[in-house]
């Protein structure tokens, strides 16, 4: 690694203000998923660790939620600066553990980093209301405040951003936070660490714990009565699993599940947009975001058309170290998520698919990096169906109405992302209200922004991150009746 900011390059867990070694003094190996080279001794943080953050970050709640907005407000802003300045050896970390291309992982920093500038805004802007009286002597007000403190459990595919995206808005309510960051992934949640000390936060508005024990930690979270809220970004199956674990102690949720996107492309479209929009829906993070484009649905008249220019396209993209000039698509993040990808292909293929381009690794057999695949003759049977697939494997499926299309994209239990391209504009309209889906892209594949609302329905959770509304998920109404006004 070659920093130019060193101290970034951190491997403790962060509690209270300060970098420390586990109290068990055990650590785990972070790998680069491109060459399996160690890149880091992490420290593994255990049930004891996590009471500590806990107990740092309550105490530190007495101190953050009684700064005025603008002192959060301008900390804030320092760690965006910082989070900036920084960005070139940020990227770097985050490419080396996570195997995302460069430019890719700077564009996730400072996507990232637009969270901190957007809630240091917004932290100034958390208001109350005055309600109209139900009788005549009554006055109410209403006031928000922060609920306390929050667990924040982050996943590998955005390092850096899925953990700004949920910091900041806790941070600008005047909640203080304790972040459990993927094991495959924590160096980049430790160098924003480094950044907080530098931006100014007092000890233990800002905890981390790095950790293989993801139950043990997880568990303490969801137990402690300290913690009065958790945000989970990752599986649908552990979402299950931590909302379950909440219910004993009544927290304040919010969960960003898994997807199943489907991407539309009617006949009225313009081929060539529709192509470049399929392509950034399905290969950014080689496919592992949860709003990746899942099931390519073309309309029957041009599905030839699109399927040639779109598998052209694919084949043009450069593959491998994301480190070198022009990956376009790096390797996957670990050994189960190409098995994962194996299995949904040979499924497909046992029932009748075709494969077009891709379908395998690069290189070695244990390399981890799949060719950007797209597969012909699928069907709703298949697992490219129902499976969220999460790597390069585009299935499209061919479609004549639109009543038919919109069923099948709505035939799943997720409701995340959704995109589709076409230009009649009453069916615009009927499509986008008709789609079962937080978010729809609308001849778009590229909908992420801080300014809009980012979040899913049915099984893909609730609560939203970005946007106006994603400070409501850290605060709490309280109203207030003052009788007696004669
Ligand atoms: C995700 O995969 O959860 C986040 C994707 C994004 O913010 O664009």
């Amino acid at each position: 690694m070659n920093l130019s900011h060193p101290s970034l390059f951190q491997t403790n867990a962060f509690i209270n203000g300060a970098f420390k070694a586990s109290e068990s003094g055990n650590t785990f190996e972070v790998a680069n998923p491109f060459n399996k080279d160690i890149l880091a001794q992490v420290a593994n943080s255990t049930k004891a660790d996590t009471e500590e953050a806990i107990q740092a970050a309550s105490n530190a709640f007495q101190v953050w939620k009684k700064f005025t907005a603008s002192k959060r407000s301008r900390i804030l802003k320092n760690w965006y600066h910082l989070q900036l300045k920084h960005a070139d050896d940020l990227a770097q970390i985050l490419t080396l553990e996570q195997g995302k291309p460069l430019a890719e992982a700077k564009g996730e920093i400072k996507y990232g980093a637009s969270f901190v500038e957007w809630f240091a805004e917004e932290a100034r802007r958390i208001y109350g209301d005055t309600i109209p009286g139900h009788q005549a002597d009554k006055r109410i007000v209403t006031i928000k405040q922060p609920v306390g403190v929050v667990a924040a459990i982050t996943p590998w595919n955005f390092p850096s951003a899925m953990i700004t995206r949920k910091v900041a808005p806790a941070l600008a309510a005047g909640c203080t936070v304790v972040i459990k960051p993927s094991e495959l992934t924590p160096l980049s949640a430790l160098a924003l660490a480094q950044l907080s000390i530098e931006a100014g936060f007092p000890p233990g508005v800002i905890n981390i714990l790095p950790t293989i024990n993801a139950v043990e930690v997880g568990q303490t979270m969801t137990n402690s009565k300290l913690v009065r809220k958790l945000s989970f970004t990752g599986s649908t199956k552990v979402g299950k699993l931590l909302m379950r674990q909440c219910a004993d102690t009544v927290k304040k949720i919010s969960m960003e599940l898994g997807g199943n996107a489907p991407f539309i492309v009617f006949d009225d479209a313009d081929m060539d947009e529709a192509v470049s929009g399929a392509i950034a829906a399905k290969y950014r993070n080689a496919g592992q975001t949860c709003i990746c484009a899942n099931r390519i649905f073309v309309q029957s008249s041009v599905y030839d058309e699109f399927t040639e220019k779109f598998a052209k396209a694919v084949k043009e993209q450069k593959v491998g170290n994301g480190l070198e000039e022009g990956t376009i698509v790096g390797p996957m993040i670990e050994e189960k998520a190409v098995q994962s990808v194996e299995a949904v292909l040979e499924d497909a293929q046992t029932k009748g698919a075709d494969i077009i381009t891709g379908g395998k690794r690069v290189g070695n057999n244990d390399s981890l990096i799949y060719e950007p695949t797209v597969v012909k003759n699928v069907n709703t049977d298949m697992l490219v169906f129902k499976n969220e697939i999460f790597g390069p494997v585009a299935p499209i499926f061919k479609f004549d109405t639109e009543e038919e299309v919109v069923k099948m994209a709505n035939d799943t239990n997720y409701g995340l992302a959704s995109y589709f391209y076409g230009r009649d504009y009453a069916r615009i309209w009927r499509v986008a209200e008709a789609l079962e889906f937080g978010m729809v892209g609308i001849n778009t594949g590229m909908i992420s922004t801080t300014v809009a609302p980012f979040g899913g329905v049915k099984e893909s959770g609730f609560g939203r991150e970005g946007s106006k509304y994603g400070i409501d998920d850290y605060v709490e109404i309280k109203y207030m009746c003052w009788g007696g006004v004669s």
